[in-house]
């Protein structure tokens, strides 16, 4: 007998398989990219992120009430960090691969990762995203919003708007038993419309258990299949708009090489939220 070797399924469940793993496992024998079963939280895990998401959702609620001209970023950073452990949580940023601080602060031509300094004072008519994740017993909920400080331009006000546009419209693409690529898809063709560049550099990502987790959530369009949503997963929706170019780069003046720039230091926009899929769509868990 010819000895056949086997195709190594990716996909194990615990015990019984259940219909959920039953239909899982139909559709890895038919050639599509599934989660492992560690993607798919358990009812607890979910509670644990929900209640991350609560907190995360109350920092940056009380950074939208207080941010305004004058204060600096690093007033942000003390202002987040106070929030949280009050809340008995812990940043997730502060010393992740080197970041120095609690939050990322990235005003106009800063895609991301913006770093708070003293330095770094807010003025009228900036736009500034404020990225902030909460670690509360052991659970990670992530998410980021844009503050105008006091008014700005229309064609950064247009900006702000249409990223999160995009947001809505990935969260309304973000389908249960569907590609995960269908997010990004429906992303670029919004963006494509102001002929504003989708960064590629970065993504969104799967959340909860750790900071990063698969699966890989692109923001543009790609012809390639990518993993199948399943309920329960938890993942990041996370569109970085550039006015200009999509292409991105590291600030040489930042010695911690953390901080990206738009390739043409025009302006940049980011929303995110904490999303777990169900049966019906996305539910935010922190936004
Ligand atoms: N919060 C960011 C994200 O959305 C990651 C920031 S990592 C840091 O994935 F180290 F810069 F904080
Ligand atoms: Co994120
Ligand atoms: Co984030």
């Amino acid at each position: 007998m010819m000895s056949m070797k086997k195709r190594k399924m990716r996909y194990r469940p615990v015990g019984e398989p259940t219909e959920l793993d039953l239909r899982i496992m139909e559709l890895e024998r038919k050639g599509a990219i599934v989660p492992t079963r560690e993607l798919i939280k358990t009812p607890e895990q979910i509670e644990g992120i929900r209640r991350a998401g609560v907190v995360n959702t109350g920092v940056l609620d009380l950074v939208a009430s207080e941010i305004k001209a004058g204060m600096s970023t690093l007033d942000i950073d003390r202002l987040c960090r106070d929030y949280c452990a009050a809340h008995g949580a812990v940043p997730a940023c502060l010393g992740y691969e080197g970041f120095p601080m609690s939050v990322c602060t990235s005003i106009n031509e800063v895609v991301c990762h913006g770093i708070p300094k003293a330095t770094d004072m807010l003025r009228e008519g900036d736009i500034v995203n404020v990225d902030f994740t909460t670690i509360l017993d052991g659970y990670y909920a992530d998410a980021s919003r844009m503050f105008i400080i006091g008014s700005t331009t229309a064609a950064k006000e247009q900006l702000v708007r249409v990223t999160k546009e995009c947001l809505e419209i990935g969260m309304e693409a973000a389908r249960p038993w569907h590609d995960v690529h269908d997010i990004g898809r429906a992303i670029q063709r919004h963006a494509d419309k102001y002929r504003y560049g989708v960064v590629r550099d970065l993504t969104g990502h799967g959340v909860g258990c750790d900071f990063h987790e698969d699966p890989e959530v692109l923001h543009f369009a790609v012809r390639k299949p990518g993993m199948i949503l399943v309920p329960g997963m938890v993942f990041t929706i996370e569109p970085m708009i550039n006015m200009g170019t999509w292409r991105v780069f590291i600030d040489e003046d930042d010695p911690f090489g953390w901080e990206v720039i738009s390739g043409d230091e025009r302006p940049s926009a980011q929303w995110e939220h904490t999303l777990l899929m169900t049966e019906n769509g996305v539910e935010v868990l922190s936004h």
